[in-house]
């Protein structure tokens, strides 16, 4: 058996369509374009990729983006000051700083000075808060994503699904298992300390694999007939001899193992990625309305 694939870019394009048609909306109604401020420190060749792709669909969406450029060895204060300044910018809606920012400079203090009504990645304490809380707030963009991913395999109703997130990152592994929560599934975070990690993820009847761990999650790891969800993006030697390209990405999981066995999956890329970018086009568009008190 197969399972089915989950079109990632397919999904994205409906989210990202709707998100169009709510800028146009606004745009007619209220008179303003969701605008986006992206930072990015240093010139991280992955961090420069996923940046220009955010800036590309935000402009297809009708989003307006603003892109600032630090260099590599900008100072805590001058970011600092960057950020300061946008979130105190009547124009700005959503600010998104690029992680991982380079070793010297400090990712918490930075996030802390994001207005938490622009913060579109979800990132900072009140809005990490308002999650735990379950109270209405921008939600990171890669669990978000992943959720959406997993109702499009799997229908709207997600309660009662047993639910193994592996990994309990700040960006994805811990949002996710709250979102998740939300959708009253019974959630299990699962990290490198836990002891029979193998048995655990074959109870899951959605398993999401965000380790950052290159085919980690092998065939006999998942129940039969599960969903997976593969948030990892690892770039590897490319092993392929017919092919030119030295590195090629590969997720957490063991795709070609894991499909034998799995009812749904992720492909990497053209799984939660694109989702990760269309979950942030409707936070900008949803801060927008936020802090207008539109919604
Ligand atoms: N780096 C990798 N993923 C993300 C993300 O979702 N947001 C930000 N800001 N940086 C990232």
């Amino acid at each position: 058996m197969s399972a089915t694939l989950i079109d990632g870019k397919h999904q994205a394009q409906l989210l990202n369509q709707a998100t169009r048609e709510g800028v146009l909306k606004l745009s007619e109604t209220a008179g303003f374009v969701p605008t986006l401020a992206v930072i990015l420190v240093g010139e991280d060749p992955a961090s420069q990729v996923y940046v220009r792709n955010k800036v590309r669909t935000a402009g297809e969406i009708g989003i307006k983006s603003l892109e600032f450029v630090l260099p590599a060895d900008a100072t805590q204060e001058t970011l600092e000051a960057k950020i300061k300044e946008l979130s105190d910018d009547e124009g700005v809606d959503g600010i998104l700083v690029q992680l991982p920012l380079p070793k010297h400079l400090n990712e918490d203090a930075a996030i802390e000075l994001i207005a938490p009504l622009k913060d579109v990645d979800g990132l900072t304490e009140k809005s990490a808060g308002r999650l735990s809380l379950g109270k209405v707030g921008l939600r990171p963009c890669t669990p978000k994503g992943s959720v959406i991913l997993a109702k499009s395999a799997l229908g709207d109703d997600l309660s009662g699904k047993n639910v193994v997130v592996i990994g309990r990152s700040i960006l994805v592994g811990k949002p996710a298992a709250f979102l998740f929560l939300e959708e009253n599934c019974t959630v299990t975070i699962a990290h490198s300390r836990t002891k029979n990690l193998p048995e655990i993820c074959k109870n899951a009847d959605i398993l999401v694999a965000a380790v950052g761990r290159p085919l980690m999650v092998k065939a006999d790891w998942v129940k039969e007939g599960a969903c997976v969800i593969d948030v990892g993006i690892n770039r590897v030697p490319n092993d392929n001899p017919n092919s030119e390209k030295k590195t090629k990405l590969v997720g957490d999981v063991d795709f070609d193992g894991a499909k034998t066995v799995a009812g749904q999956i992720t492909p990497v890329p053209g799984g939660v990625g694109p989702m990760t970018i269309a979950c942030l086009m409707q936070n900008t568009l949803e801060a927008s309305k936020l802090r207008r008190g539109l919604v």
